[in-house]
């Protein structure tokens, strides 16, 4: 492994800054650009959200952020996530070495985890790396959610990719759960 996760924390907000800045002409087609989001981003953190560092082992540095946002519990334990990978390790593999250890987290029992059977991730249909991302992850592709979000001025339509407890490995008997 080349990478931990943990929960971001506010003396992250610099170099989270630098990150996004440095990160910007390849996140502002597909999401929103926010150099400064990490405060309220943090803010927000809660029973419906649930955010993620993807930190470098060797040099400390943010490889990337992953959202586990929408989060319900009762009957359906779901959520989606959002991710972002930042230079200069986008495209090494880090980000999907701490993908995995993103979903690991969410599928285990709670409160070491997040407790969810169901996550999903909401694609742009011209996103390729992100759903190569999916596809990578095991997520099946489910349907086709026209105007789900609105990103970049505008209602974009979306695929949409699933994955549920009984589909990663090592959590074969969720149902006790
Ligand atoms: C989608 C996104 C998160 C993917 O992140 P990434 O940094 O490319 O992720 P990874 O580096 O883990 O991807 C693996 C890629 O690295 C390559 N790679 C290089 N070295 C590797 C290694 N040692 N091990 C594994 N893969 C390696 C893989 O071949 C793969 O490339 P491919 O997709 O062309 O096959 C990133 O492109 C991004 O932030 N996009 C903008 C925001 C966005 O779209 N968010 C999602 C919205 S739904």
């Amino acid at each position: 492994m080349r990478v931990h996760i943990r929960p971001p924390q506010p003396s992250d907000a610099d170099a989270y800054t630098t990150a996004v800045l440095r990160s910007a002409e390849h996140i502002g087609p597909w999401n929103p650009v926010d150099p400064n989001g990490l405060p309220e981003l943090l803010r927000r953190q809660g029973p419906s959200l649930r955010s993620f560092l993807i930190i470098d082992n060797e040099d400390g540095g943010i490889v990337g952020k992953v959202n586990v946002a929408n989060i319900v519990r009762a009957r359906f334990r779901n959520g989606a996530l959002g991710y972002d990978s930042y230079v200069p390790y986008e495209g090494t593999g880090r980000m999907t070495e701490g993908m995995r250890l993103v979903v690991d987290r969410c599928f285990t029992e709670y409160p070491e985890g997040l407790g969810l059977h169901r996550l999903e991730i909401n694609v742009q249909p011209e996103n390729d790396r992100s759903i190569a991302m999916a596809k990578r992850l095991g997520f099946r592709h489910e349907g086709f959610s026209p105007r789900m979000l609105f990103i970049n001025d505008a209602w974009r339509d979306h695929e949409r990719f699933a994955l549920t407890a009984e589909e990663w490995p090592g959590f074969a008997t969720p149902s006790g759960r």
